[in-house]
Parts: C-alpha cells; sequence; structure tokens
C-alpha cells in the first residue's frame, strides 16, 4: 500500500463524514451491532451487552492502516455515527483489501450506505493504491449484493463454510472490483 497518513483521514459526502471512532460513538452505533437484523449476516453475533460494543469501538478507532481502518459513517450535520465502513483484510504486497459496511436500521434504503461505500472505494483506490477490493457476502444478504453490484463488483464464486459465527458455518460469495474495472 501508498505511504499512510498519520492522521485518520476523514472522508466526506454530501450527508456523512466518515471519520475515526470515538467511545461517545457506541451508544448510537450499538443499535447496529445489538440488532438481530442488521447483524444477520454478520461475521460476529449480535451484541447482547452494551459493553460488547464498548469493546468494538475501541477496536474500531485504533486501527492498523496498513491492514485494516474503520471509519465512523457520521451525518454530517449532526456527527450521529449512522453506522461503520471500513477495508481489512489488506495485502500489502498484493495490493489488495476486503471492504466493510453497516448502516443502522432506521436509516436504511436511503443511499447512505452507497455514499459510504463510494467514499472507501475512492480512499482504496485513489489514495492507497489498491487494485482489487473484495466483498464477502452472504449468499441470502440481498441489499449487500445490490449494493457492491452498483460498484461494478463481480462475484467470482461461493466460498462453502468460509465463515463461523456461533455454532453455525455460513457459505460466503466472493465479490471483486479491479481497479481497471473502475467506472467501466
Ligand atoms: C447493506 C447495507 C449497508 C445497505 O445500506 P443502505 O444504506 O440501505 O444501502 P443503499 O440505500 O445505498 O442501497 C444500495 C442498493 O441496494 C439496494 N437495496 C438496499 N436494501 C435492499 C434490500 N433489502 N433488498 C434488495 N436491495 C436492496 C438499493 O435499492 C440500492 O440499489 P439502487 O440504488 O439500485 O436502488 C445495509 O442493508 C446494512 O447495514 N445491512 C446490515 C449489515 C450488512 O449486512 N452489511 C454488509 C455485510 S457484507
Amino acid at each position: 500500500m501508498a505511504k499512510q497518513p498519520k492522521s485518520h483521514p476523514i472522508l466526506e459526502t454530501p450527508r456523512l463524514r466518515l471519520r475515526q471512532f470515538r467511545a461517545a460513538d457506541a451508544e448510537a452505533i450499538h443499535d447496529c451491532f445489538g440488532d438481530a437484523q442488521t447483524m444477520r449476516f454478520w461475521s460476529r453475533l449480535p451484541h447482547s451487552k452494551r459493553i460488547e460494543t464498548e469493546r468494538a469501538v475501541r477496536n474500531m478507532t485504533d486501527c492498523t492502516p496498513a491492514y485494516y481502518r474503520f471509519w465512523a459513517v457520521a451525518d454530517a450535520a449532526t456527527d450521529r455515527c449512522l453506522g461503520l465502513a471500513s477495508y481489512h483484510d489488506g495485502h500489502i504486497r498484493s495490493k489488495r483489501a476486503a471492504i466493510g459496511y453497516m448502516i443502522e436500521p432506521s436509516r436504511l434504503r436511503q443511499g447512505l450506505g452507497s455514499e459510504a461505500v463510494g467514499a472507501v472505494l475512492e480512499y482504496c483506490f485513489g489514495v492507497l493504491g489498491l487494485n482489487r477490493l473484495e466483498a464477502l457476502i452472504n449468499p441470502a444478504n440481498a441489499a449487500s449484493q445490490a449494493l457492491v453490484a452498483k460498484f461494478g463488483f463481480r462475484c467470482e464464486g461461493v466460498l462453502r463454510q468460509h465463515l463461523r459465527v456461533g455454532e453455525e458455518w455460513r457459505d460466503e460469495m466472493m465479490f471483486a472490483l479491479l481497479a481497471s474495472e473502475r467506472g467501466g
């Protein structure tokens, strides 16, 4: 990956400000992590206690930019945290990473997920100079599949029992977008 800025980069879109997480975001992001529907296809079980979300926020605040970075997806007007966006599983030599994203249940289908993901793609391809971005998506997660398809991600196949969540093995679909395919 290209040389990283030392401070946490802020990504701005018309309605959103993607910024570093802070402890005070735990209350708002718990609307996501504590919600069974939002967490249905996530890599972890829903949080039953606020303290689990507080721990997650601490982990998302401290990033290792060569491998992963999380942004709080905040309302540009109020700064309330409405979700998260990330790149993770970064492979420096191969110039590739995976992306993750989540929007709170009361704000779905307003184009906010697309705005946040668009900003992360811009950062990963433009600033980090990545060549390939991946999104591992549950076969039943229609919203996530529709979101990445908008940006030109293509499904490359199904990874069988790729994820273990609680006691359950889950398949994941590998979606990917190459730098050369952007805007195409
Ligand atoms: C995936 C997620 C971030 C989408 O957020 P969002 O803000 O509702 O997305 P957008 O409003 O930008 O919609 C993006 C596209 O997906 C489509 N879409 C959204 N929800 C959908 C659904 N439930 N079923 C089918 N399509 C859906 C929209 O119509 C839109 O396509 P369009 O612009 O062509 O109409 C949100 O559903 C979420 O947080 N899910 C739970 C967490 C999760 O599963 N994250 C992904 C893990 S891989």
